[in-house]
């Protein structure tokens, strides 16, 4: 029999305060006809930009003052009321418990734990990671098994998924994430944090893109310290690049690390013959990426998240909670711990 469940999910893993409201059908083994009611998500970019990254310290302040006024704007865009006692019109609430910054994701777990204890509704806790995964699951569910690039700022991952709910690592980054070492390039080149869209940005103007090794490995590892230090020994060998000098480091850079990517994810591919491929995480809004390596799969279907859900937000923690129901009843806790180091497998 058909049911509707509707959850509502936090996410507070790094630098943004996030919730939402999402529902689905539980059928025959798999969670269709999702919808997002609401996804607000409240970042803390801009605050941590004269950092160059994420200030630990400053994410999880924030949290603090973001958590409430977030989850009340979800509960109203999604429910229509941010009554407590729209709450009980929810099935589940939902939050990531790792991996991620211990003082950030402690806010979110913590406040979960408080809301289950009021509500009295079941509470699930959900790897961050499996939340980019099923953010490709949205409206309806692919096919297994799955072939997954999960590409972030924290992560570099192809992740083998059989069926539902089960994860193996096939491969993973020796030094940086992906969206890291965008980051990391991107302030070489002067450019704000974060650096993905920027990198991405600048590298449209370039007229001939500066030519970089890509750094062959072992399937499925990822490493991306040779390029950095390749892109540090060209700005010394030219200190005060033009412009149209930056966008041909900007666009080289971005074609050696995403070839890395498309790279592996075709040997992977046409090692394990996945049913479907599918690409999450920060890094998966790139247009090259998405365009390179729907090429290089061709004919295999690759789907990437809607952009909304590419970056961190918790519709994505949602509909990853939808999809662990099917594995086991949700059930009524207070107890969810944080894990920093959480894997997926
Ligand atoms: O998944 P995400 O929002 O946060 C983590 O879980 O880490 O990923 C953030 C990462 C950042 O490193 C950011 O620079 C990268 O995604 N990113 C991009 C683009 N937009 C964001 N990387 C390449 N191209 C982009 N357009
Ligand atoms: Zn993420």
């Amino acid at each position: 029999m058909q049911k509707r469940l509707k959850v509502l999910a936090i996410e507070t893993s790094c630098d943004e305060t996030a919730a939402a409201i999402v529902s689905g059908f539980q059928n025959q083994g798999a969670i269709s006809d999702t919808v997002i009611h609401s996804n607000v998500v409240a970042s803390q970019a801009a605050l941590h930009e004269r950092f160059g990254g994420v200030f630990p310290e400053v994410a999880a302040r924030e949290h603090v003052k973001a958590i409430l006024p977030t989850i009340r704007l979800a509960l109203h865009e999604g429910l229509g009321s941010d009554d407590p006692a729209a709450l009980r019109t929810l099935n589940a609430l939902a939050v990531t418990v790792g991996p991620g910054l211990i003082g950030s994701l402690l806010v979110g777990v913590e406040t979960a734990n408080a809301l289950a204890l009021s509500s009295q509704l079941p509470l699930v806790g959900i790897n961050h990671m499996a939340g980019h995964f099923y953010s490709t699951f949205v409206p309806k569910p692919l096919r297994f098994p799955v072939l997954a690039l999960l590409v972030s700022g924290g992560h570099t991952q192809l992740v083998w998924s059989a069926h539902p709910n089960q994860f193996k690592i096939l491969g993973t980054t020796r030094d940086d994430a992906v969206g890291e070492a965008f980051d990391k390039a991107a302030a070489l080149l002067g450019l704000p944090y974060p650096g993905g869209s920027q990198i991405e940005h600048l590298a449209h103007n370039a007229e001939q893109p500066t030519p970089f090794p890509v750094t062959r490995l072992e399937a499925y590892a990822f490493s991306y310290s040779g390029l950095k230090t390749a892109l540090r020994r060209e700005m010394e060998k030219h200190p005060h690049p033009t412009p149209g000098e930056r966008a041909n480091l900007a666009a080289g850079f971005q074609e050696a690390a995403l070839k890395q990517l498309v790279e592996q994810t075709r040997a992977a591919a046409s090692q394990h013959q996945p049913a479907t491929v599918v690409v999450g995480g920060g890094v998966s809004i790139n247009k090259q990426l998405r365009e390179k390596l729907s090429d290089a799969l061709s004919p295999l279907p690759v789907h990437f998240p809607d952009p909304a859900l590419t970056g961190d937000n918790a519709a994505m923690i949602g509909v990853a909670a939808l999809w662990h129901s099917l594995k086991q009843p949700l059930k009524e806790r207070y107890d969810l711990k944080a894990e920093a180091s959480l894997q997926l497998a």
